[in-house]
């Protein structure tokens, strides 16, 4: 494969092609996916979230489960790939703590985390290579983040992702602010994240690249940012849709059949709103307002059990289980309906190079 792009540094990790494959929960991004990022010279990010889970239900042994699960995953993507391989976790998560530590222990490349100030991240990779990298989705965040974990640890962040307002999954603006929110949005918030990244960078002679997320759909799109300052991208949407994304054939089709109209923004137990497809249980959701169910785990510490309007660790597992496609939270980004194809990450990566290569 050709690649003329500038490398991602973060810290002494080399990531020769400048493009992350964004961590995808429930199970939609596990070691097949990442791994075959890594080895087209991407990063591939195994999700953390549900993999303590077997047969769809959430096992009282979550916590036990979920951490070696994670180890497993970890193993499996290392036996595949020797790239850069990451793992994604949500800072709101019950056992944010516990899987931390263990993707550290485990020799993960780098730890991303949103959804949720990761505010202790720093002391819980202590001891290890693992690089940290927080999402945010505005510059304050970015400067509370970078000057808490300076004051607190003497220590700034390995590189920083900006998620905008066209990303898929949880988003980390209200449903009013995204509904609000122009087309170009992300280019301004990277571009505010910039001026902040280049201050601490100027002031304490360190390295924070910033990585763009949300909506980025082709390799035009990847040229943009980089030539806006940017260091990398990362990408969601584009890399359920290849061949080597685990999620079952009926998930994929959703993505080729979705319309602009069946992109909806849901209410979440994480607490922030969440761009999926319409799927027959979101219109459901949409007319009945709630779906019950029981709580073996308390898996976010967001979710009132009591008021949650339902579960949203089980409803992302349905999506991965052929059957219940249809009961399902599917997550996805603004530009899915664009995607129109199944194709090898191999032949995704090439096409995307090759056209960042030629507008940069
Ligand atoms: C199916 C799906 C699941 C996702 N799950 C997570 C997750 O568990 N944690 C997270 O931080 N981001 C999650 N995301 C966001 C992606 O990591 C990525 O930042 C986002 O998809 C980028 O926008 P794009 O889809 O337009 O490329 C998810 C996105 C999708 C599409």
């Amino acid at each position: 494969m050709s690649n003329k792009l500038p490398p991602l540094h973060i810290g002494d990790l080399v990531i020769p092609v400048p493009i992350i494959q964004g961590g995808m929960g429930a199970k939609v991004s596990t070691a097949a996916l990442a791994a075959a990022v890594a080895n087209c010279g991407g990063a591939g990010t195994i999700a953390s979230v549900g993999l303590g889970s077997k047969a769809g239900i959430i096992e009282a042994n979550y916590v036990q489960g979920s951490r070696e699960a994670l180890i497993r995953e970890i193993q499996d993507a290392r036996s595949l790939s020797t790239g850069a391989i990451g793992v994604n976790i949500l800072a709101a998560l019950t056992n944010f703590e516990d899987l931390a530590r263990t993707a550290a222990q485990a020799g993960a490349d780098y730890i991303i985390s949103g959804a949720g100030l990761p505010l202790r991240l720093p002391e819980l990779v202590e001891g290890t290579k693992t690089k940290i990298i927080p999402i945010v989705s505005s510059a304050r965040v970015a400067r509370l983040i970078i000057k808490s974990w300076y004051k607190r640890y003497n220590r700034f962040p390995d590189a920083v992702v900006v998620e905008g307002p066209l990303a898929g999954g949880h988003l980390g603006f209200s449903a009013e602010e995204v509904e609000a929110q122009e087309d170009d949005a992300l280019e301004d918030i990277v571009r505010d994240v910039l001026n902040v990244t280049r201050e601490y960078e100027s002031e304490h002679s360190v390295k924070i690249p910033v990585i763009a997320a949300g909506g980025i759909f082709d390799g035009k799109d990847i040229a943009r940012f980089l030539k806006m300052g940017a260091q990398g991208v990362q990408l969601g949407t584009r890399f359920v849709a290849t061949d080597e994304c685990a999620v079952p054939a009926a998930f994929k089709q959703k993505y080729i059949d979705a319309t602009e109209d069946d992109i909806v923004i849901i209410k979440s137990p994480v607490g922030l709103p969440g761009r999926a497809l319409k799927t027959q249980f979101i219109k459901e959701l949409f007319a009945n307002g709630r779906k019950k169910f029981t709580c073996n785990y308390h898996c976010l510490k967001t979710c009132d059990i009591r008021t949650a309007p339902y579960c949203i660790g089980q409803q992302m597992l349905n999506a991965v289980d052929e059957k219940l496609v249809d009961d399902a939270v599917v997550f996805a980004g603004q530009n899915v309906y664009r995607v129109k194809e199944i194709v090898s990450v191999k032949a995704l990566m090439d096409e995307l190079v090759a056209e960042a290569e030629a507008n940069l």
